[in-house]
């Protein structure tokens, strides 16, 4: 238990996250820091597919991302809902239309993510199993910009619902048949590592944050993923 403790009090904590995780976990961790002040934490932020490098390479405690890797040897807890949304402006003539075939994306300019994307694939087995060919107008690496994008008029894309801030006023959530797709934030880490007691102590806090958002959020709009940007 006193060891417990003293590790607590000091250490090092390093996280590597997928791009959606950016409107979450940098939020949570302010409380994370005054209960251990001591630990210093180091966050990265980036695709799908640099977390699996980063995680071959074994260069962090723990990972956040949308998709378990096969064929790595991992644990991994699902902790919250990660949905993918169709955008457009709110100008856009689709923008009032309800259940909308999944076919008229096809007519659409269409902003995508650069290869390596978790969002990216998720969105092409989407449309593959559709049969849907979009037309990619624009290919960029940042969901931030990609939003703008579509602001300005450039087209429509399939992201996250997390990356819809307040601030986005300008953007809609188009009404499209098979959307949004469901899938989880999970946390993950090799089976083959022992998590330091400063990586437990976050693994638990995060589980727990989660946990509060989910309740807060079913009892007071009966939605668990509406309100999940704290
Ligand atoms: P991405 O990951 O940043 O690689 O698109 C997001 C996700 O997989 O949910």
């Amino acid at each position: 238990k006193v060891a417990d403790l003293k590790g607590l009090k000091q250490g090092q904590l390093r996280l590597a996250v997928i791009t959606t995780a950016k409107y979450f976990i940098p939020r949570l961790l302010g409380p994370f820091c005054q209960l251990y002040p001591g630990i210093d934490i180091s966050l990265q932020v980036t695709n799908h597919e640099r977390i699996l490098e980063r995680m071959s390479s074994n260069l962090d405690d723990l990972y956040i991302m949308s998709q378990v890797p096969e064929n790595l040897d991992v644990n991994f807890e699902p902790f919250l809902e990660n949905p993918l949304v169709v955008f457009a402006p709110i100008s856009h003539p689709l923008a009032k239309e309800r259940n909308i075939p999944i076919q008229r994306l096809s007519n659409e300019p269409f902003i995508m993510r650069e290869p390596g994307s978790g969002t990216r694939r998720a969105v092409q087995t989407l449309f593959d199993e559709h049969g849907i060919t979009v037309k990619v107008k624009l290919e960029l690496g940042s969901n931030e910009a990609i939003k703008q994008a579509i602001a300005g008029g450039l087209g429509i894309s399939v992201l996250s619902r997390h990356t819809l801030m307040p601030d986005t006023a300008e953007l809609c959530i188009l009404d499209v048949q098979y959307f949004p797709i469901k899938r989880n934030w999970f946390m993950v880490y090799s089976s083959g590592k022992q998590l330091s007691i400063v990586a437990r102590a976050y693994y638990e806090y995060l589980l727990d944050a989660a946990k509060k958002i989910v309740a807060l959020n079913t009892t007071t709009t009966g939605d668990a993923v509406e309100k999940t940007h704290v």
